[in-house]
This record gives structure tokens, C-alpha cells and sequence, in this order.
């Protein structure tokens, strides 16, 4: 039998909580796994800043969950009813989540899975590549037991990506991102079979909805090599129904770091108009986040100017995220224009305010505020240096 000792590929903290979920298990008769990524990433050595803690549980989850709340400490618990998972935060930096063995059927391709609660055995089966259908055992006299069905230790040491069954990728599209995702995080190969259900399985894309792109595309921008995975992901047109171009890609390349807005901002930036107002449906976003690559993209079309009060006017009407974004995209003559607007323009304080007008006798009309506006614009291109020059000026504005 293969054991694996875990203590040593894991940190104290997740060594801990592990232990305390299975001793839980043990004591109410259950048998507890780790299971996926945790276990492939401990087989590759690469588990020491592990971020999420899978659990699978041969046993009633509710149940488990009401006792083994109390046994840790956790900032927030969400719990699924109807899939009988439990998600603990332990921390910003490390999750603990629960899930009851099952089988899953789809009643039709793209859908969520129906589940039925089963065993190890099925759990596994229901999976998306071999390297992540493996499981530790955790409870009983064979603590340690690897268990492997579908030779994924082996698909680990040739570095290869494979499906279990031929409708992996027609069942559930998402995982055609998946398996980019690990191609490139891993540096692993499709197996020939699975490259060709892989090609096929593109037929089911324009069934995900919204929610699952965006949840996809969300993963793929938190890899570390986010670059490199939507070029891959883009070659292998899984983003057409967006209408990313190779440009886009690019501008990922001009990134320091990347979150989920920035990301998909830089990916938009050289869009046409249509493409980027429907993205706000296709993607089902938040209004915030679709206005901001709105903005992106205008700014990175713009006309650029060397004038202060015509830089001004070109940019005082965009949030200043928006600005920051386009400057690291940008080059040339339009990041000059933005490094300029950020770095000193949007900073000028007006020398005249509407108090300073009224005491000029000026009453407050429908001229108030252009008077109010032409004199910052005086100001910012230098023709007018202190108030007593610009009070000359109200005069001839007069
Ligand atoms: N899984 C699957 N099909 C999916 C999503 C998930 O089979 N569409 C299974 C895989 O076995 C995966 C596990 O659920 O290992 C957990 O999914 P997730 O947390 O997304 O991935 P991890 O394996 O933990 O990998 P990562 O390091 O990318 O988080």
C-alpha cells in the first residue's frame, strides 16, 4: 500500500486542522479524505503554502459540521444545503472546505450536476483530470493510503493532463479552462485522447452561463502566470463569445500585477464599441466593473494633447482607477498624457474660488462656474501664476 505522511508536506496550521477534522470523523464513525488539488500538490511537493484545504466525508456532513464547529477557530462558515458542502475561512489565507462523497449526473450538457450522496470510490470518478482524482485516506487503521483509480501519480511523473471519461469536457465545459489552467501552471501536456476531446468539447462553450465564464476567467486571472494562461486560453479561442483579441493579450504582458478589474480591463482595452457594451451581459458583471472597462477603453483611444487645460479637459471626467489602469497599458505619447494628468495636473489647486468671485462682486448666475472654470484653465497652462493676476482676468472675463 502507498502511504503518505502529510505532516511532512504540509504547515502546522493545515497539519493541525486536518488532524482535528479526522480525529471529529473517527470519533463519529465517518471516513474522512483530503482530496484533489491538495493531494496532487503534495505529490509534486508543492503544498507548503496551501491556500485550500479539500475534504471529502463518507458520512452525514451536517452533522459533522455542528460538531467539528466548535473543535476550531474561523472567521466565517458558508454552508450548501443543497450540494452538502461546508466552506470554513480560517483565515484570508487559508480555507477548509467540506463536501459529502457523491456521484453526479448531468441532466444535460453545461448544467450543474445532479448529486447522490455515494462513496470515495464515486467521488473520485466524478472528477476532472486523473492528477486531481486522487485521495489520501485520513481516518482508520490505513491512515496515509493514497488512493489512485485513474493512475493520476503516474500522469504526475509524465507530466501529462488526462480526462477520466470521454464526456469530461461535453458534461462540464468550465473544464476546458481547467485544464488550461494546469497545462500552464504545471507545464503539463495534454494526453493525445484528451486533446482531442478537449477540441471537441469547445462545442459546449456558448452553453456556460455568465456567471460560470466570469468565475473562469476570475481563476485564470489569479494565476500566477495569468499571462501565459489566457494567451493559451485565447489560442484555444475559449474566450470568442467575448471577443478578446490578441491585443488584449498583449496589454496583459504590460502588467505588474493583476486582480479580476485590471485583468479584464487590459483584455477589453482595444475592443470596439460593441463588443465591450455587451460585455456587461455576457459576463453578468457588476455595474462598477463594466463602467470601469467602459473607461478604459475610451481612454485608450483618446486623442492626446500636450496642453495642460486640454489634458485637463480630456481627463477630469474619468475615475482615477480607470486612469491608473490605462497608464500601465498605455505607451508613448498617451502615457505621457496620463503620468502627466496623475502626476501633476489633477493635483493643481485653483487659485480663485466662487467665495473670491463673490467678493469681486460677482453675483452667482448661469456665467458663475464657466468664469470659475476658464480661470483654472488659465491657470493650468501657465497664464496666470498667482490671484492677484488671476483678479486682472476677472475683469476682462467680466
Ligand atoms: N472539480 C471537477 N470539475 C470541476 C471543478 C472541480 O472535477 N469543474 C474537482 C477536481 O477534482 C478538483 C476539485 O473538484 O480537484 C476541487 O476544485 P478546485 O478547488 O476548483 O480545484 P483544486 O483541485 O483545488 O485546484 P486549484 O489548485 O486550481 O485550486
Amino acid at each position: 500500500m502507498n502511504k503518505i505522511k502529510i505532516k511532512e508536506h504540509l504547515s502546522p496550521e493545515s497539519y493541525k486542522l486536518i488532524t482535528s477534522a479526522a480525529k471529529t470523523a473517527e470519533e463519529m464513525g465517518y471516513s474522512l479524505f483530503l482530496v484533489g488539488g491538495p493531494v496532487r500538490d503534495i505529490l509534486l511537493n508543492k503544498a507548503e503554502n496551501m491556500k485550500d484545504i479539500d475534504l471529502a466525508l463518507e458520512g452525514d456532513t451536517k452533522s459533522f459540521i455542528k460538531v467539528f464547529q466548535d473543535k476550531i477557530s474561523y472567521k466565517k462558515l458558508i454552508t450548501h444545503e443543497k450540494f452538502n458542502t461546508a466552506s470554513f475561512e480560517i483565515n484570508s489565507n487559508l480555507h477548509i472546505d467540506i463536501a459529502m462523497c457523491r456521484t453526479e449526473i448531468y441532466p444535460q450538457p453545461a448544467m450543474l450536476p445532479v448529486i447522490e450522496k455515494s462513496d470515495i470510490s464515486d467521488d473520485l470518478g466524478r472528477r476532472d483530470f486523473s492528477i486531481n482524482a486522487m485521495a489520501i485516506r485520513l481516518t482508520g487503521k490505513n491512515k496515509g493510503e493514497l488512493l489512485d483509480p485513474f493512475e493520476g501519480q503516474k500522469d504526475l511523473s509524465n507530466r501529462v493532463i488526462s480526462v477520466l471519461h470521454q464526456n469530461s469536457f461535453i458534461d462540464d465545459p468550465t473544464r476546458l479552462y481547467r485544464a488550461i489552467r494546469y497545462q500552464t501552471r504545471l507545464g503539463f501536456n495534454f494526453d493525445i485522447a484528451t486533446f482531442r476531446l478537449f477540441l471537441r468539447g469547445k462545442i459546449n462553450l456558448s452553453l456556460l452561463t455568465p456567471e460560470r465564464i466570469r468565475y473562469e476567467l476570475e481563476c485564470m486571472l489569479k494565476e500566477p502566470d495569468f499571462k501565459n494562461v489566457l494567451s493559451m486560453a485565447n489560442k484555444f479561442e475559449l474566450f470568442d463569445m467575448l471577443g478578446f483579441d490578441d491585443t488584449g493579450i498583449e496589454y496583459l504582458n504590460k502588467l505588474k500585477s493583476c486582480d479580476f478589474e485590471t485583468g479584464l480591463c487590459a483584455l477589453c482595452a482595444n475592443m470596439d464599441k460593441d463588443n465591450i457594451s455587451q460585455l456587461h451581459e455576457k459576463l453578468n458583471l457588476p455595474k462598477s466593473t463594466s463602467k470601469l472597462a467602459e473607461e478604459v477603453n475610451a481612454i485608450m483611444h483618446l486623442k492626446t494633447s500636450r496642453i495642460p487645460s486640454r489634458i485637463y479637459e480630456t481627463l477630469s471626467g474619468y475615475s482615477v482607477k480607470a486612469i491608473g489602469i490605462s497608464s500601465q497599458l498605455a505607451s508613448g505619447e498617451l502615457k505621457r498624457m496620463l503620468n502627466f494628468y496623475s502626476g501633476k495636473i489633477s493635483k493643481i489647486k485653483p487659485l480663485i474660488s466662487s467665495n473670491d468671485l463673490k467678493k469681486a462682486g460677482i453675483r452667482q448666475s448661469a456665467k458663475f462656474g464657466k468664469m470659475l472654470a476658464d480661470l483654472y484653465m488659465l491657470q493650468l497652462d501657465g497664464k496666470i501664476s498667482d490671484k492677484a493676476d488671476a483678479m486682472d482676468k476677472i475683469r476682462d472675463l467680466k
